[in-house]
């Protein structure tokens, strides 16, 4: 039985500028199984890194959270006070970022900083904190621990770096882990090592990962679950077999068009599909992708899809799922 670490219900996030209200994250319902790598991929301004920023609570102003609740051990974060969720960032649900020196201070070593962090937090002795920041920079594959532990990050190579980010953001062994493209800046092989090393980190201690990618050969190789997020609304849900094999929404089909090689192994990234995104500020209630896909019907411009059950833990929001409309649909294909 599937044990829920995170679940986010009715997620509104705006940001609220000069020009208007940006309605990034809408209506956005989902949940987070114990130990399960879960992926969230979108083309750009989709909502995706505004979800994660949200869960931890670091929304930088005008950004806010309008409605909805995010639980986590049946809390929710999205009520705490920035102290509160001092206590839970780092030691409860950690976020890696892609450009490693946003999390590394450039003027402490990186077992300094490690060390830091984890007695912060956990009030240990120093010693003690440097056993186990020995045992992360093992976790996380860093060769000669015992010497890089006396290195500053510049001495670090790019993906060195990344390797020190992951093992402080495991500092205070967290629950679960949100990267949000963690890769984009490296190169291919280091890309590929890295993710081997979230799939390790997940296998040798259970952390659950949620990861923002934009390359659905990373998702396919890496991934439990995928999300689809367009214009800030969730399109589709599935496990990831079913995302690539049974693709229900025709965003996502659009997505898997517009790559023709994914197959396991294969890193492309995602190529937009015709027509621009969405505009976030002007008021809409229908479908984001209504003005881009090749199936919009008057209903699409009305109003978004609610969820509809298309398989096993498959939900997709397109009114082609309705079954009433798929029989109506049907009926008309028979005249
Ligand atoms: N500080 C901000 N002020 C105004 N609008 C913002 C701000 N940050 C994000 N947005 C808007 O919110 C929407 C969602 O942005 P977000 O960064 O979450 O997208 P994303 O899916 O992570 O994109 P990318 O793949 O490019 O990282 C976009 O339309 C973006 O322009
Ligand atoms: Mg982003």
């Amino acid at each position: 039985m599937n044990d829920t670490i995170l679940q986010v219900n009715n997620l509104e996030v705006s940001f609220f500028t000069h020009v208007g209200e940006v309605r990034a994250v809408r209506d956005v319902t989902f949940s987070v199984e114990k130990g399960e790598i879960l992926g969230i991929v979108g083309e750009s301004g989709s909502g995706k890194s505004t979800v994660l920023l949200a869960i931890m609570s670091l929304l930088q102003h005008p950004g806010k959270i309008k409605a909805g609740e995010i639980l986590f051990e049946n809390e929710d974060l999205a009520k705490k006070s920035n102290r509160e969720m001092q206590h839970i960032r780092g030691r409860k649900i950690s976020m890696i970022f892609q450009d490693p020196m946003s999390s590394l201070n450039p003027v402490f070593t990186v077992g300094n900083q490690i060390a830091e962090t984890i007695i912060t937090h956990e009030h240990v002795s120093r010693s003690e904190a440097n056993k186990r920041v020995l045992e992360l920079l093992e976790l996380v594959r860093i060769p000669s621990a015992k010497t890089r532990i006396n290195s500053y990050p510049h001495e670090f190579s790019g993906g060195m770096r990344q390797r020190a980010m992951i093992a402080l953001a495991l500092a205070c062994s967290p629950q679960m882990l949100l990267a949000d493209e963690p890769t984009t800046a490296l190169d291919v092989t280091i890309q590929a090592q890295m993710m081997d090393l979230l799939r390790d980190i997940r296998k040798e201690t259970n952390t659950t990962i949620i990861l923002v990618t934009h390359d659905l050969g990373v998702v396919s190789e890496m991934c439990d679950r995928v999300q689809v997020m367009y214009g800030g609304r969730l399109m589709e849900e599935a496990a990831c077999r079913d995302i690539f094999d049974k693709p229900g929404h025709p965003y996502t089909k659009g997505l898997l068009r517009s790559i023709p090689n994914v197959k396991k192994g294969s890193r492309e990234r995602l190529k937009p599909i015709d027509g621009s995104p969405p505009d976030l500020i002007t008021p809409f209630d229908g479908c984001p992708f209504a003005f881009r896909c090749p199936h919009t019907m008057n209903l699409c411009m009305d109003s978004c899809s609610r969820e509809w059950e298309i398989g096993e833990m498959h939900r997709c929001a397109c009114h082609l799922c309705n079954p009433e409309v798929k029989a109506l649909l049907d009926e008309r294909g028979n005249e």
